[in-house]
């Protein structure tokens, strides 16, 4: 086998066997291929995509690359869920506890933030004390324990997707169908789900900006799912804008809370609600999603889902008392309030903007080795759609000095677009993907 002659191959467009995918994923995996050959085929792929089967193998052979998770020690099927990457989409801290609330186990591992996107394991590290780094055993104990526990990856889950995920991110090939659906599915389908829920962005903010390509992206890893014996329903969703009001790591799990305990409603709870109904359903625990919606609102008017979230934080080592006093969550050097100063509707949000602003001021890492500042970030209460007077709140803002909040506001009025003429508010969801086709909304 040589790489040259599988570079060719798919620099003319020719379909690249089993063997030539085990060949150069174990190579990654294993860092004996050099980057520039690995590289030159990920350009190749960017520009020549991959068939169907070819998508599969990749996945398939990425997910055996490494360590694949042993689940079985919980008893029940276990639904994962994930997220393609938003901006103030924290519904793993919302629908995690109400699921497990409802009697299904959540055994999830999460990851850190991505570029503009957050990252589940950075916004509960945000919580005094708490660990995300349990043993396997650890984590199954929990489960079975208390239901739930959300962690970052053990062992060494897709080597091969880590190189080949490092590399896309500087050759501009992270925008490839074949490559996102078998880099998110490989890591699934390792992390030992029986069934899982995909929440497939759309809009400013999202992986994948048009609706189409979202709905291509959702079937794609639908397939995948299929072909490796998993049951899979990819949700498409809006992030045109912001899902929750709140965007940074403590500001997040604040919104988390909020939403828990009743204070809050709106995005955030309804796609946590959307997302959680399809968990339910796959688990087995529920017919229909609107048996599962049901059954996650009584968890949560109950606050047994607030309660379960407690729960897992104590178990993880963090301060349970920060889900009745939000104030023990860390808190910046500057809080501000802007005004939007002017009258109108809200039109657009260039969310990835947004997120790259809450980035900037601490809330993400700009280097892989960046420590991060858990209590910045700010608060969006305008969404699209919304009329708004010269002192309607714009955004608050939690900074770590005068000057960074300064820059971030900046860049948050830069960020949002306002019309003189009622906007439509966009949809929560868009489409629903299953084996059985795609049910637009
Ligand atoms: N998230 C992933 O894990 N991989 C991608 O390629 C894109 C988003």
């Amino acid at each position: 086998m040589n790489m040259v002659n599988i570079i060719t191959k798919k620099k003319l467009g020719q379909e690249l066997t089993a063997q030539e995918i085990d060949y150069f994923v174990q190579g990654a995996a294993r860092q004996t291929i050099p980057d520039y050959q690995l590289a030159a085929l990920l350009m190749a792929i960017r520009l020549q995509g991959m068939t169907d089967q070819e998508t599969t193998h990749l996945t398939l052979a990425m997910r055996d690359s490494g360590d694949v998770c042993d689940l079985s020690a919980i008893p029940g099927i276990k639904v994962d869920k994930h997220s393609t990457g938003g901006v103030g989409d924290t519904t793993t801290l919302v629908l995690a506890p109400l699921v497990a609330a409802c009697g299904v186990p959540v055994a999830k591992m999460s990851g850190r933030g991505l570029g503009h996107t957050g990252g589940t394991l950075d916004k509960l590290e945000s919580v005094p004390g708490l660990s995300v780094e349990l043993t396997e055993d650890a984590f199954i104990r929990q489960v079975n324990s208390i239901g739930v526990a959300v962690i970052g990856q053990t062992g060494s889950l897709a080597p091969a997707d880590k190189t080949l995920y490092a590399l896309r991110d500087v050759t501009a090939t992270v925008d490839s169908l074949p490559l996102i659906a078998s880099s998110i599915m490989s890591k699934k389908l390792a992390s030992g789900a029986d069934a899982i829920v995909l929440d497939v962005k759309t809009g400013s903010g999202a992986i994948m900006q048009t609706l189409e390509g979202s709905i291509q992206l959702a079937q794609a890893m639908v397939n995948i799912g299929a072909l490796a014996g998993k049951p899979v329903t990819a949700i498409v969703t809006g992030m045109e804008q912001p899902l929750g009001t709140h965007v940074g790591n403590a500001l997040e799990v604040k919104d988390a809370i909020d939403v828990l305990s009743g204070r809050t409603t709106g995005a955030l709870l309804e796609v946590s609600l959307l997302l959680g109904s399809h968990m339910l359903v796959l688990s087995g625990r529920c017919a229909t999603p609107e048996e599962g919606r049901a059954l996650l609102q009584e968890a949560l008017d109950s606050r047994r889902g607030l309660a379960k979230l407690k729960e897992m934080f104590a178990a993880q080592g963090g301060d349970p008392a920060v889900c009745d006093d939000v104030s023990l969550l860390p808190q910046p050097a500057v809080i501000r309030t802007v005004q939007v100063g002017r009258s109108g509707y809200v039109a657009e949000m260039d969310t990835t903007a947004l997120g790259l602003a809450a980035q900037a001021m601490g809330a993400g890492r700009v280097q892989k080795t960046d420590a991060l500042d858990y209590s910045v970030g700010f608060v969006l209460p305008v969404r699209i759609g919304d009329r708004v007077q010269p002192d309607t709140t714009l955004c608050t803002l939690y900074a770590r000095s005068e000057e960074d909040a300064d820059k971030a506001e900046a860049a948050i009025r830069k960020a949002i677009v306002f019309a003189d003429e009622p906007v439509e508010a966009p949809p929560l969801c868009y489409a629903i993907v299953t084996k059985d086709g795609i049910e637009r909304k």
